[in-house]
């Protein structure tokens, strides 16, 4: 999935509600933050934790925005407008323009899931970061991403159709022996998940119905079973049974 247009935009509507806030507290919560303190965000989206980052950071410190998506990186340059100690990467996360031991932290919020090559792009961010530094990733178990009311074989159909948009389903259960070669230790998981059976006006499940419903039609489910699915889930929201759940995992590692 590529986050231009429609899909940045509906991505940018998920990072502003609740689950983006909570996901950033937890992020920020797990990083001991020092002002001089050299951070990159990989795949930082529309920058709400960068502008996080540069705030908490003083004159010698520095947050590193990466992101191959220029309609996100246009949106995040807005954003950390009043933050001169922010650096912006139009890239890739397997070939980062920095030297070798440049970060004291790598953070990462749901980007590496997106990566083909995940494990390169792993060893490149270990390769930009200094020995005793940390590494903080929430990458979501998609298998547990899910909507809840709608008749079981339509779900299924749209629920097997989004699965083509990331390149890897459940990357928190992999990372810890990905982490673990690339000579990371105390490695830990939190689990982030939460449950939503109410749509209200900024709620991440009414922006992501919308983006797994666009990705569906764009995968050829017919826009008709795209639109029964979206009726079904209303009809269930009236009837008090509708359900929304995502499962996302904080990681946390130690460069030895
Ligand atoms: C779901 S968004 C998350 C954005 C942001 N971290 C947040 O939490 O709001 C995923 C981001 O990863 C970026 N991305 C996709 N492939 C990438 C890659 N190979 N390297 C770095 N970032 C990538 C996308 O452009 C997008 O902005």
């Amino acid at each position: 999935m590529h986050f231009n247009k429609e899909a940045g935009a509906n991505q940018r509507l998920v990072a502003s509600s609740y689950a983006g806030v909570s996901r950033r507290q937890a992020i920020l919560e797990a990083l001991s933050i020092e002002a001089n303190h050299k951070i990159i965000d990989i795949g930082c989206g529309a920058g709400y934790l960068v502008k996080d980052l540069a705030k908490a950071l003083g004159d010698q410190g520095r947050v590193y925005a990466l992101d191959p998506s220029e309609d996100q990186l246009e949106e995040a340059r807005i954003r950390c407008s009043s933050f001169p100690n922010v650096t912006f990467f139009n890239g890739f996360a397997d070939n980062i323009a920095l030297e070798d031991d440049s970060c004291d932290v790598v953070t990462s919020t749901q980007a590496y899931e997106y990566v083909k090559d995940v494990d390169k792009a792993l060893a490149e961010s270990t390769r930009v970061l200094k020995p005793g530094g940390s590494f903080v990733n929430v990458s979501i178990l998609w298998d547990y991403f899910r909507f809840y009311g709608a008749e079981e074989k339509l779900n299924n159909l749209i629920h097997d159709a989004f699965r083509a948009h990331c390149y890897h389903q459940m990357l928190p259960m992999e990372l810890d022996g990905k982490l673990r070669s690339l000579g990371y230790q105390h490695i830990t998981n939190k689990s982030l998940s939460f449950l939503i059976t109410r749509r209200d006006q900024n709620s991440p499940a009414r922006h992501l119905e919308t983006m797994v419903a666009s990705f569906a039609v764009s995968q050829g489910i017919s826009t008709s079973e795209v639109e029964e699915w979206r009726r079904q889930l209303t009809d269930a929201e009236a009837c008090g049974r509708f359900g929304f759940t995502s499962y996302p995992v904080l990681t946390s590692a130690y460069l030895n």
